[in-house]
């Protein structure tokens, strides 16, 4: 039996517009599709693909074992995430292995953060692989708060804001351009650190880039509460471009 295709598809950072023809194509022919998601929701990829998906497709879905509720230093955070995507790759490998293409669903794109970088690295020495870009979260978002980010030979800086403080606030003060994403709980921490460097009056937040409903607005406007997943930081680069 001839070994099906794991396409992992990059499908954008919400707009359904924002997904590829590529990846539409794929999505609308493939006899299944599989997708992570939080327990209980419905996946913000699945929700991405879901006009462009073969009505006859089965669906593979992959409930995370935990999500914000056990922290990264929890010493069973790595054994457990891992047998997860063990599961995971054995779950679609024995699709392919019947000779079946199956469509792996990623918000944005998947070699950015991006859960399905576990599965590719446990099939792509067995079975065909193809992987479809997609436009990242940090594209979606400065397009939308109308943020030109680096020009010239500007550097750009991308990090999560979950990392500790210290590494941030090292970072932070020798990039031109930076984008934080994750943010989560850690705005306010995240905050202390931009003011301290002089970069709070730059920085832009955006909730829900492309998505409805979303928005960017200036940090400084922003209250501490807890941000919402889908959000990020921005910090556009040279303010005084040269031409
Ligand atoms: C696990 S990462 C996935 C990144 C994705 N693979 C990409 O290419 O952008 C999830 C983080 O991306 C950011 N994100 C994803 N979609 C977003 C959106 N539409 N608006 C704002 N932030 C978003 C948030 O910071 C979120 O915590």
């Amino acid at each position: 039996m001839t070994s099906g295709t794991l396409h992992i598809l990059g499908l954008g950072p919400g707009d359904p517009e924002l997904v590829t023809l590529k990846a539409a194509r794929i999505l609308g022919a493939a006899p299944v599709f599989a997708h992570f998601a939080k327990r209980g929701r419905t996946g913000h990829a699945r929700g991405i693909a879901a006009p462009h998906l073969n009505p006859a497709a089965e669906e593979l879905r992959f409930d995370y074992p935990f999500t914000m509720d056990l922290p990264v230093t929890d010493p069973r955070y790595f054994p457990e995430m891992g047998a997860f995507y063990d599961r995971c790759a054995e779950t679609l490998s024995a699709c392919l292995a019947a000779g079946q293409d199956v469509a792996l669903l990623c918000e944005g794109d998947p070699f950015l953060y991006g859960s399905a970088m576990y599965p590719f690295d446990r099939l792509r020495h067995r079975h065909p692989v193809q992987v479809v870009p997609g436009i990242t979260a940090m594209s979606g978002c400065w397009s939308v708060a109308e943020a030109p980010m680096v020009h010239g030979d500007d550097t750009l800086l991308v990090l999560p804001a979950t990392m500790d403080s210290d590494s941030l606030r090292t970072r932070l003060q020798q990039a031109d351009a930076a984008v934080v994403m994750k943010l989560g709980r850690h705005l306010p921490r995240l905050r202390g650190i931009l003011d301290e460097l002089g970069l709070t009056a730059r920085a832009l937040y955006v909730e829900r880039g492309t998505m409805e409903g979303g928005h960017a607005v200036p940090l400084a406007g922003r209250d501490d509460s807890p941000a919402p997943y889908f959000s990020l930081l921005l910090i556009p680069g040279r303010q005084d471009p040269r031409c």
